[in-house]
């Protein structure tokens, strides 16, 4: 297995992360998904069917313990390490307003979604250094911009752009560090079986985007992957908008 470009997925069995999965086991790449629903894993191991370039490894990426397990694990199948993406997210409990918002529902969304890229990056930089690797993190555009009473999920969102500027600065030259934020992308269809929503969009919801249509997985998979290859050599630090354009429109009411 020695040879062939291995990266983690967090988050990679379903929605974003496993068209990133997808888009990754299609050019050529060992992937390592770690992902804490098991049920999703055991789905996209038969789908892929790729038991040679493709490890589940069951992980909640909050607990340092099970990051560094996971890492273990990816490093004992492919042997090393060239690529870290930090898809995995939650957005629940959704809207609460601030004076009601709990502290641990707070804790929880800071955890998973910023922290557990920090312990993803701290137990895959030595690895990576190895190779000259890169690490591709996934924000939102609402780290730029807000609904009302969504404050733990933008804080956290912020957060990655944040710290992935801080990483590109502290890794480099050995590794490149940058950051994806998507706006509306339709991951139902990439979801397991057993959450898949079938419903279609309004024509609406495709035409309020400058470009047409609301964004698929493969949107998102298309700069993941350019940003992990040598052809971005040059590029670090830098906060990728895949939004459709939404972020510069100008949304005054007539
Ligand atoms: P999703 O819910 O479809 O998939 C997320 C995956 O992460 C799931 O397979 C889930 O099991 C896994 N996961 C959740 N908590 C985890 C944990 N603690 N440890 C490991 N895995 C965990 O979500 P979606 O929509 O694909 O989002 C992926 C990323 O993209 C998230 O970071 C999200 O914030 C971000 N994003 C999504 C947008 C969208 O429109 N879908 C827009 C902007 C950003």
């Amino acid at each position: 297995m020695n040879g062939r470009q291995t990266a983690i997925v967090t988050g990679g069995a379903q929605g974003i992360g496993k068209g990133i999965t997808a888009r990754l086991l299609a050019a050529g790449w060992g992937v390592a998904v770690a992902d804490a629903d098991a049920e999703a894993g055991a789905e996209i191991e038969r789908e892929f069917d790729a038991p040679e370039r493709m490890l589940f490894a069951p992980t909640d990426v909050a607990d340092e313990g099970a990051v560094r397990a996971c890492v273990d694990a990816a490093i004992d199948r492919f042997g090393r390490l060239d690529g870290l993406v930090n898809n995995a997210g939650i957005a629940r409990p959704t809207r609460v307003p601030v004076e009601t918002l709990l502290l641990a529902d707070w804790n929880r969304m800071i955890a998973v979604n910023l922290t557990g890229c920090f312990l993803m990056a701290k137990h895959c930089v030595p690895h990576l250094r190895r190779t000259h690797g890169a690490i591709v993190n996934v924000a939102s555009t609402r780290a730029l911009q807000s609904e009302a009473n969504t404050e733990p999920y933008s804080a956290s969102k912020g957060g990655i752009v944040a710290l992935s500027h801080a990483l590109a600065m502290s890794l480099g030259p050995d590794i490149r560090v940058n950051c994806v934020s998507p706006g509306w992308i339709d991951t139902r269809p990439w979801q397991k079986s057993a959450r898949r929503a079938t419903e279609a969009l309004r024509p609406e919801d495709h035409a309020q985007h400058p470009v047409g249509r609301v964004g698929t997985p493969d949107d998102v998979a298309a700069t993941v992957e350019f940003l992990l290859s040598d052809a971005a050599s040059f590029v670090t630090g830098q906060n990728w908008l895949i939004d459709g354009g939404m972020t510069r429109k100008m949304i005054y009411l007539e």
